[in-house]
């Protein structure tokens, strides 16, 4: 069965408009105005498929034809980082969608089910894959009053405000226990593919990560009347902590750990103030768990000793976790042997992002399958791949999904 590569393409660029940032890259937030938009856009394009669009308390969607039991899941997420790219999750959405379309217009009976995970970029509350978490039961419902967004709303609060809250559900939308095995394709969001000539990447396992929030509280003074000596600085400690944390990790590449400072707000944001406050963020991934955690637990020594050492409070929070997990063996062999009867030029490969399918194979068979970045770019607005090799991974995802209905 041939998907129908042109309207692929085009679904995508259709999509990558609903962005609350245009011509700055695609910003849609979970539970935002332009999400709500993608979300409509989706159920439209589901009942005009004959399929039914439901939506859990959390807002992960799950699509499916009327005769569908679900066994088989795929799928990613339509949310996106702030200037993000046009690809990024959706890409495993659209490409889903358009499989399911496919095998409706050829009468195929199946049993495969598309869900969109919700809050996989963690851009709300800080927790990557949190639609996943709470459907996979990591995250019980209390975590629902401990998820506080930066403008102070708990994820309880921002959920009331949906459509979907309201919505009555009476049992769960997707029992776990009964699905069989389940596949996200993804662009691949590093070089390896784009650099060595291959058109697809078979994940042999994601990366674990773990992110905290550090709040350094110093002393806010006057910009020229306050000596140097004596100050309290926030943000220079921040800034001192973060060039230690930076060298320890640089300091063995042989481990291939990443650590990023990638949020920070600095208080009161005066020029001519010493910033009181400052708060920021610190992850951490690897292939190895025992490493994240070692890495995390000595950038938290570097971060209390720089406290102490400049006289001023810390706090720190954990934030997320995900630890790294493999993709089912079966699975794998299986893309295998079909790129290769494909005569696709595939490669074996981690993934360094995380990704909703990390989360699933904690308890169900999980594959994943990449194709290139362009320059390996991604979370930016330059993020791109070759529309022949968005084709050419989602024919292959058909070709794969048709060994498993
Ligand atoms: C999600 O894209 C992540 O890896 O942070
Ligand atoms: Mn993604
Ligand atoms: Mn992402």
């Amino acid at each position: 069965m041939r998907i129908n590569g042109k309207r692929l393409i085009s679904d995508l660029e259709d999509f990558s408009l609903i962005t609350a940032t245009p011509g700055e890259g695609v910003t849609r937030f979970s539970y935002s105005r332009e999400d709500i938009a993608a979300r409509q856009r989706l159920k439209e394009m589901a009942t005009e498929n004959n399929m039914i669009c439901r939506t859990d308390f959390f807002g992960n969607m799950i699509i499916s034809p009327k005769k569908s039991k679900g066994t088989i899941l795929f799928g990613s997420h339509i949310d996106t980082v702030k200037n993000g790219g046009w690809l990024d999750g959706i890409y495993g959405v659209i490409s889903a969608l358009e499989i399911l379309r496919t095998f409706e217009e050829n009468k195929k009976q199946h049993d495969c089910t598309l869900i969109v995970f919700a809050e996989e970029e963690g851009s709300n509350f800080g927790s990557t894959m949190t639609g996943s978490k709470f459907l996979t039961g990591k995250y019980g419902p209390e975590k629902l009053d401990q998820l506080i967004s930066d403008n102070g709303y708990t994820m309880r609060e921002v959920l009331q405000k949906t459509s979907f809250s309201r919505e009555k559900q009476k049992e769960e939308l997707i029992d776990i226990n009964f699905v069989k095995a389940m596949f996200e394709i993804h662009v691949e969001q590093g070089p390896v593919l784009d650099d060595e000539g291959f058109e697809i990447g078979i994940v042999d396992a994601v990366a674990g990560m773990k992110v905290i929030q550090i709040t350094y509280e110093g002393i806010g003074n006057h910009a020229g009347a306050s000596p140097m000596k004596g100050r309290k600085d926030s943000f220079i400690a921040a800034a001192e902590a973060a060039l230690a944390i930076d060298e320890m990790i640089c300091s063995d590449p042989e481990q291939n750990i990443v650590g990023t400072i990638g949020k920070l707000f600095v208080s009161p944001n005066c020029s001519n103030v010493i910033p009181e406050k400052t708060v920021f963020t610190l992850e951490v991934r690897s292939e190895k768990n025992i490493k994240t955690e070692a890495t995390m637990e000595a950038a938290k020594k570097i971060i209390r000793e720089t406290a102490v050492k400049r006289k001023i409070k810390c706090t720190i929070s954990d934030m997320a976790s995900s630890n790294a997990i493999p993709m089912a063996e079966d699975i794998k062999s299986t893309m295998k042997k079909i790129a290769r009867k494909k005569c696709l030029k595939y490669k074996s490969m981690s993934s360094g992002a995380v990704h909703d399918a990390a989360m699933m194979a904690n308890h169900i068979a999980t594959g994943m399958i990449f194709v290139p970045s362009i320059n390996g770019r991604s979370h930016v607005p330059e993020e791109d791949t070759r529309k022949e090799h968005l084709i050419c991974g989602t024919q292959y995802l058909m070709d794969v999904i048709q060994e498993y209905i």
